[in-house]
């Protein structure tokens, strides 16, 4: 008998519990254990009724995707669902916490569904670029409706348990005691004598029309710019008016197809690097650290980013205090976050009791003597290297040596700060990235003297944040920023030096994938503030000319991006539209002229090439470099700090499916072409060498 599927008799009803942590995924072991239960079940006499629930926190996140690169074992779980389904009593399952994928497909086939209120219900496939493989395209249209099936499986996001119940999925809602509550409904259900309901023997309520179909898509274009997965979801979702073998079948098909893509293959590859990215190896394990407790943080500086910063504390619900030592900065974020709040309201994302109590925790004060009580500080003033070794120093002779001290800097080197202090092991980087309440990445900055500790509870700090964790080296730019500047935004800039327009450019990588092109992004982000970034970068180290010559000219110009209505762009009052300027162009040229650039046309395919190329030459340097320790982690930079489309899988992945050799073959070519910053950098002159992939290089590196 397996040892993730547990079976006891609780008077006429068999309880099956799974338990395989930490997410009950549908494992081999799983479908092999609820097989062998069921069957167990079946001899046991008197048993009248089966209750199937799960044990820790949440019932299924679904099959078990380590499985997906190997032919899976039987029983699959579709036979397991026949099997549940045609069995002659009635099988009840009880959820709480999440029912995802093909958690919810082995729900969809017993013939009861009980939640607790507190549970969630989901598709979520589409996010790893597949179709639920386990009947979801099926049985989900027969108890819902095809077109709230669409809608469901294209959103990927799952639904509460009373919505769940509104719509059909779900017979009943528990309160209180889950297995009390199961229970009770499972004798409720003998009382009235009520049978097996097979889920695939119910007829289906509607068919999908092309108008509903058009609609769904156009909901979540945004989501889907780009993807396929959806149309194999559609394909399948109409199959479900066939007869429920050959929809089953048809699904089967389009299922395979879906998980050999490469849009999977990229989904897949960055959902373990997300989660890898956030645990460090070797002798530094983070898992051997005892990290301290995070209760109180506090934040020194409330400007843009402390204020975002001490919002995303509050909400993750710990107690925050916020210093500046200018009161009228306390006020104005006091405001600012108010207002973020009210805001929040209205949309009905919180309650304003919510709201209420969220802002008893955003507490402020001017005297940075009372800070001593937070496990965690983190400064956030004026990017000036003697401003904040100045503040690093004060805060290291008022709080006891076990308390963490992180930066927020963005440009100055994390190791010279630390070294103004006594503890240097207690200081890091926490490099958050604007609106820092809501962005997804977390850069963690570790200098040679960080401890293991402080590491620790860095990764503690992104996971309560609910924010992907990326630890770099304290190096010029990070891992980000330097490949956003000596790469990706260098080569744009090139680009409109020969000949190409903003608009092309930012259009071009746009229709790759990425969620705004790199002038779009400087004109929102400010060119001064690059500009600035850029001169304190120079301090740690130079770059040769041309680099950022057109947006550091716009600076001087005071076009300064979407917040002066001109930048790269010019901008209608009120308007976020981004039109051409002709004042651009002509600087544009006149710069080039002056260095002898020839303009001419340039297509959208080598804009693409060239902005993406340079991306893998400079992360290929920063792995060579040890900046990053793994090319998934620059992926997961990309995927969740840049923009970079997901569903490529980040600018490695994408260099190993083009593979090294043809990627190294067109730098060589641009190197002869553009000069010395486009020389190859030697991982990649080795791995091509080798016939190696970065994906196999981070398997080596990691294993030693
Ligand atoms: N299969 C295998 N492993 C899984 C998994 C799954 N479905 N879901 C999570 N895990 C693993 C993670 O890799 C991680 O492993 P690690 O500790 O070794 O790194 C561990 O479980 C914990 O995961 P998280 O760190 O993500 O834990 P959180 O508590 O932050 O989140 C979660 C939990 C919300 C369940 C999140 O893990 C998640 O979203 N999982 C994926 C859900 C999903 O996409 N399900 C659909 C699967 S495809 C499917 O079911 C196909 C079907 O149609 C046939
Ligand atoms: P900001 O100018 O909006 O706010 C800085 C705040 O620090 C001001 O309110 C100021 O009064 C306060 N301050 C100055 N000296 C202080 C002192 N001795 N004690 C207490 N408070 C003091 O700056 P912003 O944009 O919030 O940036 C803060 C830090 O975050 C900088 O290091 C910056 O490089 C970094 N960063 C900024 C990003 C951005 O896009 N704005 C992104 C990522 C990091």
């Amino acid at each position: 008998m397996s040892g993730t599927v547990a079976f006891e008799q609780v008077g006429p009803i068999g309880v099956i519990c799974i338990s395989n942590p930490p997410v009950n995924a549908i494992s081999h072991s799983v479908r092999q254990g609820l097989i062998d239960v069921i069957t167990r079940a079946e001899t046991s006499p008197g048993i009248r009724a089966l209750l199937i629930m799960s044990s820790g926190e949440i019932f299924s996140a679904g099959a078990d995707i380590a499985e997906f690169d190997h032919p899976q074992g039987e029983p699959s779980l579709q036979q397991v669902q026949s099997r549940i389904e045609s069995l002659p009593i009635p099988v009840v399952v009880a959820i709480h916490g999440l029912a995802l994928g093909g958690g919810l497909e082995l729900a969809m086939a017993c013939h009861y569904r009980f939640a607790h209120k507190n549970a969630k219900l989901g598709m979520p496939e589409i996010t790893l670029g597949i179709i639920p493989g386990a009947g979801g395209t099926q049985r989900l249209p027969r108890l819902i409706g095809a077109c709230a099936a669409l809608g469901m499986i294209l959103f990927g996001t799952p639904v509460s348990a009373l919505d769940a119940k509104a719509k059909g999925l779900v017979d009943e809602v528990a309160e209180n005691d889950m297995r009390e509550a199961a229970l009770r409904f499972c004798e409720r259900l003998l009382r009235d004598q009520a049978g097996p309901r097979p889920t695939c023997n119910r007829t289906l309520a509607d068919h999908l029309n092309e108008t509903e179909i058009a609609a769904a898509l156009q909901a979540h274009a945004r989501a889907l710019k780009g993807r396929t997965t959806q149309d194999l979801v559609v394909e399948a979702i109409k199959a479900s008016k066939l007869p429920f073998g050959q929809g089953i079948a048809i699904e089967a098909a389009l299922a395979q197809k879906s998980l050999a893509s490469r849009e999977s293959l990229a989904l897949r590859h960055v959902f373990f690097a997300e989660r890898e990215s956030g645990k460090l190896s070797g002798q530094f394990s983070a898992k051997q650290a005892q990290p301290p407790a995070l209760r109180r943080v506090a934040i020194i500086g409330a400007g843009t980013m402390g204020s975002g910063i001490a919002m995303a504390f509050v909400d993750a619900g710990l107690e925050m205090l916020i210093n500046d030592n200018d009161p009228a900065a306390l006020t104005r974020s006091r405001e600012i976050v108010q207002s973020t709040y009210a805001s929040s309201v209205r949309r009905r994302r919180i309650t304003q009791d919510i709201a209420d109590e969220r802002m008893r925790r955003f507490r402020s004060t001017v005297a940075l003597a009372e800070v001593t009580d937070a496990d965690l500080v983190i400064e956030a003033v004026f990017e000036d290297m003697e401003l904040k070794k100045d503040v690093l120093s004060k805060l290291d002779s008022i709080l006891p040596p076990e308390r963490l001290i992180a930066t927020n800097t963005s440009t100055l080197s994390v190791t010279e700060l630390s070294l103004a202090t006594a503890y240097p092991g207690r200081v890091l980087g926490l490099h958050f990235f604007v609106p820092a309440q809501a962005s997804k990445l977390l850069e963690i900055v570790r200098t040679d003297h960080t401890s293991p500790e402080t590491l620790s509870t860095a990764f503690r700090v992104a996971k309560l944040l609910k924010k992907v964790a990326v630890v770099s080296r304290d190096a010029f730019g990070f891992i980000g920023n330097r490949m956003m500047l000596d790469g990706y935004f260098r080569e744009a800039e090139q680009l409109l030096l020969e000949g190409a327009t903003p608009a092309q450019v930012d259009t071009a990588l746009e229709n790759f994938g990425f969620a705004m092109g790199p002038q779009r992004v400087s004109d929102l982000g400010g060119n001064d503030v690059g500009t600035k970034a850029r001169i304190q970068l120079f301090k740690r180290e130079s770059r040769p000319d041309p680099y950022f010559l057109i947006a550091d000219r716009l600076t001087e110009m005071g076009r300064l991006g979407q917040k002066t209505g001109r930048g790269f762009y010019r901008y209608e009052d009120g308007s976020r539209e981004a039109l051409p300027d002709a004042e651009v162009v002509d600087l544009i040229e006149k710069l080039a002229s002056e260095r002898g650039i020839l303009r001419r046309e340039i297509s959208d395919q080598e804009i693409v090439e060239r902005c993406i190329l340079s991306l893998i030459n400079v992360g290929a340097m920063v792995l060579e470099e040890g900046i990053a320790a793994r090319a998934a982690d620059i992926d997961v930079v990309w995927t969740s700090g840049y923009g970079f489309p997901r569903h490529v899988g980040g600018p490695m992945f994408y260099a190993d499916t083009l593979g090294l050799s043809n990627v190294l073959q067109r730098i060589r070519h641009y190197h002869e072409k553009l000069g010395h910053y486009w020389r190859p950098v030697r991982l990649i002159e080795r791995l091509a060498a080798e016939g190696s992939s970065f994906e196999q290089w981070d398997r080596t590196s990691t294993s030693q």
